[in-house]
């Protein structure tokens, strides 16, 4: 074939298909009659891609069942495509200079990822939220204020913020929403552990966890959630006292987890609790078989049987060690599980991040 023909060739090849998008483009797709100067807000679009025209963004928008409607920038060339539609009220709509927008005339609200629709709403699972299950929850507190109220405690999937991909944590899903890091309620428990399961996460007995440094690296990051410790006291003179700590935030792996910042709230708290963490600041975080204090030969976790940050004091509190549960004061063991000046011997420790 000639050069000359090839081009016809291809010219008649790239009618046609013009034909095709086009003709799908007029059936499938209607420009709304009224907000006819408003366009979809990007909040509502799940990708932003380059196209020659409409009738190309459109196309590519044929092509998932997700993309509802099309907001097309006509001078960028600037194509998004969007899991919503503009309500007739144009209330979500917002003025974008030389654009224009398109919706499927056989759209209706798809959930993502497994949710279903209930009543025109999405009703999405897993740590999925947002108006289509289209985003993870960032941690418990946001899953429960977007999607699951006083449902199940269970595992859902979470992204942090700058986090590289999703993982598992157990939230608590009453009370605002809880991510678990620590609970540690029986004397069989054993949390002298291994620095690998210290950093990894472990679960232990019924609902044991300890939620592992990485995972608590990515989710403090944004130093966004607050620390609460909450102690529980014997059942006959029973009750729960809260610690609360701000702007709580650890280190990388690069650092040892090393504590970086933790501000206790007395006025939030609920005991005159002995601030153990201030002290620590700058301590990396310390196994049996990793001791990272800087104050080498003092043993501290193989001494409090369990992994924390540890200096120079060992540490004013020992939320990892052993359960006791003497019923009234604290034995005086290094290995029993303590928060200074606390005098009584607790039936358990529960460590969360919450905001
Ligand atoms: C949705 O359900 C399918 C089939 O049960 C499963 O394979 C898939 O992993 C689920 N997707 C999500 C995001 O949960
Ligand atoms: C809390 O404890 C500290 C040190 O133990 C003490 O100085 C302070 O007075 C106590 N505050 C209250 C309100 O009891
Ligand atoms: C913790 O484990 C280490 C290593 O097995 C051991 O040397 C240490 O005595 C243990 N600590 C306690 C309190 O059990």
């Amino acid at each position: 074939m000639s050069t000359l023909n090839v081009l016809k060739f291809l010219l008649a090849l790239y009618c046609c298909f013009r034909i095709i998008i086009c003709h799908s483009f007029y059936e499938d797709f209607i420009r709304p009659d009224f907000c006819t100067d408003k366009v979809l807000t990007s909040l509502e679009s799940y990708l932003t891609l380059e196209a020659g025209s409409v009738i190309q963004c459109a196309a590519i928008c044929s092509l998932d069942t997700y993309c509802l409607s099309v907001s097309f920038m006509l001078k960028e060339g600037k194509c998004f495509l969007n899991f919503g539609l503009l309500a007739d009220d144009c209330g979500n709509g917002v003025n974008l200079a030389d654009s224009v927008y398109f919706k499927k005339k056989k759209a209706v609200k798809t959930c993502m990822n497994n949710g279903t629709l209930v009543n025109n709403d999405c009703v999405c699972y897993g740590g999925y939220v947002g108006t289509y299950c289209d985003r993870l929850m960032t941690d418990c507190s946001d899953g429960y204020r977007e999607m699951y109220q006083d449902v199940i405690t269970g595992s859902y999937e979470i992204l942090p913020p700058g986090a590289p991909q999703s993982f598992t944590v157990t939230c608590v899903m009453k009370h605002g929403g809880r991510t678990d890091i620590l609970r540690h309620f029986k004397t069989v428990d054993k949390l002298n552990r291994t620095w690998a399961e210290y950093v990894d996460g472990f679960h232990y007995g019924q609902r044991g966890t300890w939620i592992g440094l990485e995972k608590l690296y990515w989710l403090s990051r944004s130093k966004t959630l607050d620390l609460i410790i909450s102690l529980e006291k014997i059942k006959a003179n029973s009750g729960y006292f809260k610690i609360v700590y701000e702007n709580f935030e650890i280190g990388d792996s690069s650092t040892n987890y090393q504590l970086l910042s933790a501000q206790l709230n007395r006025a939030r708290s609920e005991i005159n609790a002995t601030d153990c963490l201030s002290d620590l600041i700058g301590s990396s975080f310390s196994s049996y078989d990793m001791d990272n204090n800087q104050v080498q030969g003092l043993g501290c976790p193989a001494k409090y049987g369990g992994g924390w940050w540890y200096n120079g004091a060992c540490a004013q509190c020992n939320p990892t060690g052993n359960l006791y549960q003497s019923g009234g004061a604290r034995t005086g063991n290094d290995d029993e599980v303590f928060w200074g000046p606390i005098d009584w011997s607790p039936l358990g420790i529960n460590i969360w991040l919450q905001n």
